[in-house]
């Protein structure tokens, strides 16, 4: 069981690959087709990720997608299962089995990720289904003037990512631990810096304790990034060289690779700063990407919900993962980036 934890995470993080965050619950799917002038109807949202799973980005950049519950069960206009699709494509498909942030007790402004209660169960059901790993979110907020985020609620989130991990691991699942640390707000990029680290730490430290096997798992952090709304924003190298010096400091060489969310970074960001991490080299683990919005705006965009807009929206995905792909080996360029569109 071990041993095929650890290689399905290894294959997680391959060279010059990423993951897909194609896990949108109901509500978020439904703004981002607001956005485009699509309604959120099943088949609408089955079309949708139907023509990005038949994509060339499939077979070449993409090492695994991370599902929502419908999508898991759903199925092509031909029949086929979308999880048949991701597997023939020689990519794993992953699940998030988190149930959301709700609002914690006691703690006003702050959020604590629910769905420990029957994930065992759940995550049995998963893997039948064709899972090979999970996802499941923390959400942090910065507001220092409000004393967020506060211990109590990165000691209670960080001990829940640790229990999911633990029981996707004995269900044959790798779990994607993924304490986000959000850039809203108008904190400079030192408060992100100091606030991961804490959130990182704790993290660690609850995997420890829960007995979590670092090599079968994969990170999904934030960048270290100034909040949107601050007045000083930052370089592609300062957001590479800070984001390098936390993750040193708090990640462990056992964990074989970091996959990055996007956050709300723009798409040509999110390329840039992982690019340029990678240049820095002398890495004890992979970094890649496991981006939502900033591989999916694109083809979102060139989609629109037209039958005669998918090839258009295949190629803009297609190349947006390639982009995070040169990326991910350190070889992305923005010259790279105009050749290519
Ligand atoms: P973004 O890349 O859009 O932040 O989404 C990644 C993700 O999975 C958030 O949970």
């Amino acid at each position: 069981m071990t041993a095929e934890l650890d290689a399905i995470a290894q294959k997680m993080v391959a060279d010059g690959k990423g993951i897909l965050a194609a896990d949108e619950s109901s509500g978020t799917i439904k703004k981002r087709f607001d956005a485009i002038g699509v309604e959120s109807t099943e088949e609408n949202r089955r079309d949708y990720r139907e023509l990005m799973f038949r994509s060339e980005a499939m077979t070449k950049y993409i090492s695994g997608v991370i599902l929502y519950e419908e999508t898991i069960r759903q199925k092509a206009k031909d029949g086929t299962p979308l999880v048949s699709l991701i597997q023939q494509a020689g990519s794993i498909p992953g699940i998030k089995v988190d149930a959301g942030a709700k609002p914690q007790p006691a703690f006003p402004g702050e959020t604590i990720t629910e769905g420990l209660d029957g994930l065992a169960g759940r995550l049995k059901d998963y893997y039948d289904l064709g899972a090979r790993f999970a996802k499941w979110r923390a959400v942090i907020d910065i507001d220092t003037a409000k004393g967020i985020p506060s211990y109590g609620s990165i000691r209670a989130n960080a001990h829940a990512l640790a229990r999911y991990a633990a029981l996707c691991q004995e269900a044959g699942i790798v779990p994607i631990v993924e304490p986000e640390v959000l850039m809203d707000g108008s904190h400079d990029i030192d408060t992100c810096y100091r606030v991961t680290e804490w959130v990182l730490k704790t993290t660690f430290e609850e995997l420890y304790y829960q007995r979590v096997r670092l090599e079968g798992m994969v990170l999904k952090p934030n960048m270290i990034v100034p909040g949107k709304k601050s007045a000083k924003q930052a370089s592609v190298e300062e957001v590479a060289e800070k984001t390098v010096r936390v993750l040193k400091s708090c990640v462990p060489s056992a964990v074989p690779g970091i996959a990055f969310l996007s956050g709300g970074q723009s798409d040509e960001d999110a390329t840039a700063h992982l690019d340029a991490m990678v240049k820095l080299g002398g890495l004890p683990w992979k970094l890649t990407y496991s981006y939502g919005r900033a591989l999916q705006a694109a083809p979102q965009k060139a989609w629109a919900g037209k039958a005669e807009n998918v090839a258009k929206a295949q190629a803009a995905f297609t190349h947006r993962a390639h982009m995070n792909s040169l990326a991910a080996l350190g070889q992305w360029s923005s010259e790279e980036e105009r050749k290519a569109a």
